[in-house]
């Protein structure tokens, strides 16, 4: 039994200890906001907070996870009010929205450590989040407008 937190909620896994944490997020919690881009980390379209920093969740395994704390994008806050989640609605960010999950989980793990980012703090943080629709202009404004409110 390998026991986690997901947005709040106590889990008790009991399956496959090779189940990547992405498959059970989606296909047995129904938490289908996080997406499955690329299944190897390169895409970045699948980050969750594992114990409250953005970590790939189609390369973690649930037999991993003994005492984590997991939050998805559907945990992020409570009505989708989070100081980034309304500033990608004022810059309307998304264009297929594919990525934006990811995006967001990426750019609150860089606010949460650190709250004054420079336009080079965010290219870095945010290198590894792929958008296939070229919203990056938008996002790094975004964020930017997110850390002024936060
Ligand atoms: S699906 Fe996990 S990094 Fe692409
Ligand atoms: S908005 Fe389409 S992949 Fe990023």
């Amino acid at each position: 039994m390998v026991k986690m937190t997901i947005n709040g909620q106590s889990v008790d896994y009991a399956g496959d200890p090779e189940m990547p944490l992405l498959w059970y997020l989606r296909d047995e919690r129904g938490a289908t906001g996080t997406k499955f881009g690329c299944g190897v980390g390169l895409c970045g379209a699948c980050t969750v907070h594992v114990d409250g920093y953005a970590n790939r969740s189609c390369q973690m395994f649930m037999g991993d996870l003994e005492g984590a704390k997991i939050t998805t994008i559907e945990g992020l806050s409570e009505d989708g009010t989070h100081a980034l989640q309304k500033a990608w609605i004022d810059h309307k960010v998304p264009q297929c929205g594919y990525c934006q999950a990811g995006q967001i989980m990426q750019a609150a793990s860089l606010l949460a450590e650190n709250p004054n980012p420079t336009d080079e703090d965010i290219d870095i943080a945010m290198q590894g989040n792929i958008c296939r629709c070229g919203t990056y202009q938008r996002i790094k404004s975004a964020i930017k407008q997110a850390a002024e409110e936060m």
